[in-house]
């Protein structure tokens, strides 16, 4: 057999459903955090700590069939005008728990759901003023926006502007009617285009395009039209996500038809020929799902070795502290992770009974922090340092044994070119999404011992 022939035998065979590495330890091995536990962490940070705030909108005008987010429809204006007063309370309510937030800089706010595109421009006013009074917003680096096109007005973009709001990610999905309408979400060409011309008319110039490829209806030439289509449009970002199936926590996704969803090998056939078309178009590939121009912060990130990753996927944000607000988000405070709870109304009542909406998290250890330096450091960089990561953490290179071996119990990795080891440095040959995860996971502590394959439904099959 070739070289080339064995490694594809072996990507074959690597499991697919493996965590995407949005934290260490990934979200399904949280447990029951306290919010006695969650007060003590915020207790902990300090001036010291740079700060991002993530701010998670849980409605939407209409259900995508295909969607994995946290949220639901609001079929009026009512129980966002409800939620809202919990987001301003739980603002609060924080900001009377951390020592002194006036002096904590924030550096990043990400308004993500949902759709924070259905609130009103004066909730929107209402949400950045209670954040300018709490906290201390004068060396912010970036305001942004996750839209969809169908709420989008110029009013609104207008307010986003004016409260220096300079990146928006667009929700794209697919530019094809026919798979628009096996997921339930029609959005014209014209929208879309509009939606770009807008943003930039008021200064908002960075902008990101999500698109999702192994969606019902799709086919081949479909998607490479769609990639042609995105590229015309010239986003700063282009983030391809390959279409996540989990009808067994998502009950709506059951409304796709799965005999539409185009079959394993199509849908590797499709991520090649979607990845060729952005790096034709001067774009550069970032991590396993994003790409960027050649002039984006996130490329200066992976060249200056700065990138990171979080629960927006690969990003350049740099602060320390993250914390989360409004139903489902997740914090990472010096201490640990805090995800709060999902449900909007648990949230709520959580919140008007004055106490944090602490849901799940966990407290890291000493031994995360190494594992999680190792699995970012691959997702990000596609390398590792085992020796510098182990003496950054005061430990032996020893530590990483036990995960070596697994590493090296893949059937044939070893001569297959695929990775490369020297002097404790691993290297992926190829940039490959299934293989990055697969060499990570060898370095995931809370994935059971042996094959990671036994490991629950929790991950998508087809991502
Ligand atoms: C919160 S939404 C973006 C903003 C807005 N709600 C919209 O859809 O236009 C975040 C992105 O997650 C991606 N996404 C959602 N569900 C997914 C799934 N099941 N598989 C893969 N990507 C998914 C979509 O690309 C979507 O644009
Ligand atoms: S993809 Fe966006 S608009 Fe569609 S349901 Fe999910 S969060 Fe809402």
């Amino acid at each position: 057999m070739s070289p080339e022939a064995n490694q594809n035998v072996i990507l074959e065979k690597l499991e697919e459903r493996l965590p995407r590495y949005t934290s260490y330890p990934a979200a399904p091995h949280f447990a029951e955090v306290l919010p006695k536990t969650h007060r003590k962490w915020l207790k902990n940070i300090t001036s010291d700590n740079s700060l991002s705030l993530y701010i998670h909108i849980p409605y939407c005008q209409q259900l995508c069939w295909f969607c994995g987010c946290n949220t639901s429809v609001a079929n009026s204006y009512k129980p966002i005008n409800s939620f809202m007063s919990a987001l301003v309370q739980e603002i609060q309510l924080l900001s009377s728990i951390l020592d002194d937030s006036h002096q904590l800089k924030v550096r990043h706010i990400h308004f993500g759901g949902g759709s924070p595109t259905l609130l009103s421009s004066e909730d929107f006013d209402r949400l950045m003023g209670v954040l300018a009074f709490q906290f201390n917003l004068s060396d912010m680096e970036e305001i942004a926006i996750e839209m969809d096109p169908r709420t989008l007005s110029e009013e609104k973009i207008e307010t986003y502007a004016k409260h220096g709001v300079k990146r928006a990610s667009i929700g794209v999905q697919d530019f094809d009617e026919a798979v628009q309408k096996a997921i339930n979400r029609v959005q014209s060409e014209e929208m879309i285009f509009s939606a770009f011309e807008t943003l930039r008319k008021y200064g908002i110039n960075k902008i990101n395009m999500d698109l999702i490829f192994g969606l019902p209806q799709q086919t081949l030439e479909g998607v490479i039209k769609t990639a042609k289509k995105a590229v015309k449009l010239d986003p700063s970002r282009i983030s391809l996500f390959p279409y996540a199936h989990v009808p067994w926590m998502k009950k709506h996704q059951l409304l796709i038809n799965e005999e539409q969803i185009p079959k394993k090998e199509i849908r590797l056939k499709m991520a090649d020929a979607m990845r060729q078309v952005f790096l034709d178009a001067g774009y550069i590939a970032i991590g396993m799902d994003h790409f960027a121009k050649p002039d984006d912060s996130l490329i200066s990130a992976k060249k200056n070795k700065r990138l990171k990753r979080n629960f927006q996927g690969y990003s350049d944000d740099e602060a320390d502290v993250l914390i989360g607000l409004g139903p489902s988000a997740i914090s990472k405070l010096p201490d640990g992770y805090v995800q709060n709870q999902p449900n909007t109304k648990h949230y709520q009542e959580r919140i008007w009974q004055d106490e944090l909406a602490s849901y799940k998290g966990h407290g890291l250890s000493n031994e995360d922090k190494i594992f999680g330096a190792v699995i970012e450091e691959l997702m990000c960089h596609y390398s590792v340092d085992l020796e510098e990561i182990a003496k950054t953490h005061g430990k032996d290179t020893d530590i990483f044994s036990p995960s070596l071996e697994r590493l090296f119990a893949i059937e044939g990795i070893g001569q297959s070119g695929l990775i490369k080891i020297d002097n404790d440095k691993i290297s992926i040959s190829e940039e490959n999404p299934v293989l990055v995860r697969a060499v990570a996971s060898r370095f995931d502590q809370y994935l059971p011992e042996g094959n990671v394959e036994t490991e629950t439904k929790q991950y998508s099959k087809l991502a």
